[in-house]
């Protein structure tokens, strides 16, 4: 086993951060191997378990940690947070302590509270990996943001991005901006409402490490397209908004304050190569008839959840390969 390779082993995935360009670059080779050979990954994990543990909706992020776990030989566990106990007031340390006590081979967390993953992680022994905690991150869309734009542009290096959207509460961009500034020469474009801009401590971050970015309010959507090589739209996350009557007046003022039209792609003078993605579920921030232009990487960048999740279930487990 090389010495990449071992770095995965029995690792947490807690935060986009603790992995280096070069460990993401093995992930990414990896996941090509997974997708093009499968037969020889078909029984990596036999034996092994995972604990998918949701505590708040998920669609593509659970499935295809399901379906990669499967796809390794593996198998999953249902744990469904409407019928389990989580309504009854548990608290979260009961809670993984219980997880910690059936000892599974994966736990893979999501939960609206920030920092959520990392208190799993501290109190069970198999690999912990954060699957979006509240507003803070989701390190592994971020993985499958990056093996996409490999995919679509055969390099990350040197690209342009957009992100656009509520970059205050949504957790994918906060990680997708923190990956980027390990590649040379990326430059981001932060386009939001003044009221949902990306937070300070990621703003000072990012320029502590001299990364490239500049902001932008949402009136100046149309006008960034031909700027950049892609645009990551994001949805209004109004579930993370706060309660009450500051919620509802956030909410309302930041609805439908930016929507991604066809017209505006047409109005465009684009890059040769320009694509959209999505980390999805997308609603109205995305006109649907952008859906049938080329530009529309979303429903492929949904697709590669499953490979990179798979290759990553596979280094960290060290499981097996023909
Ligand atoms: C995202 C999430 O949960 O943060 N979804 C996902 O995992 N693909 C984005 C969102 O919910 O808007």
């Amino acid at each position: 086993m090389d010495n990449l390779q071992k770095r995965f082993l029995g690792r947490d995935v807690i935060s986009i951060r603790d992995f280096s360009r070069e460990e993401l670059d093995f992930l990414f080779e990896t996941a090509g191997l997974v997708e093009s050979r499968k037969a020889d990954y078909a029984h990596s994990l036999e034996g092994a378990v995972l604990a998918p543990w949701f505590f708040e909706k998920s669609s593509r992020t659970n499935t295809s940690f399901q379906l990669a776990m499967h796809s390794l030989g593996g198998q999953c566990i249902n744990f469904n947070v409407d019928t389990s106990s989580v309504g009854k007031g548990e608290n979260l340390k009961d809670n993984a302590r219980m997880l910690q006590g059936y000892n599974p081979d994966f736990a893979v967390i999501r939960h609206p509270k920030d920092g959520s993953a990392r208190l799993f992680a501290d109190l069970i022994d198999a690999p912990v990996i954060n699957a979006g905690d509240g507003k803070n991150e989701h390190p592994t869309q971020a993985m499958l943001d990056l093996y996409s734009m490999r995919k679509a542009f055969g390099r990350i290096e040197g690209l342009k991005v957009a992100m656009a959207g509520d970059l205050k509460y949504g957790r994918t961009v906060h990680s997708l901006a923190l990956a980027l500034q390990k590649y040379c020469n990326c430059e981001a474009l932060f386009i939001s409402p003044e009221s949902l801009r990306m937070p300070a401590h990621i703003r000072d971050e990012l320029s502590s490490n001299s990364f490239n970015f500049s902001e932008l309010g949402v009136e100046d959507l149309g006008k960034s397209l031909g700027e950049v090589d892609m645009i990551y739209m994001t949805r209004v996350q109004r579930e993370r908004f706060p309660e009450g009557a500051d919620g509802d007046e956030l909410y309302r003022k930041v609805t439908s304050q930016y929507t991604l039209k066809k017209s505006m792609l047409e109005g465009a003078k684009l890059r040769n190569h320009f694509v959209i993605m999505h980390p999805q579920p997308k609603v109205d921030e995305i006109e649907p008839s952008v859906d049938e232009t080329p530009f529309a990487y979303y429903y492929e960048q949904e697709k590669n959840g499953v490979p990179v999740r798979a290759a990553l279930l596979h280094l960290i487990g060290g499981g097996k390969k023909k």
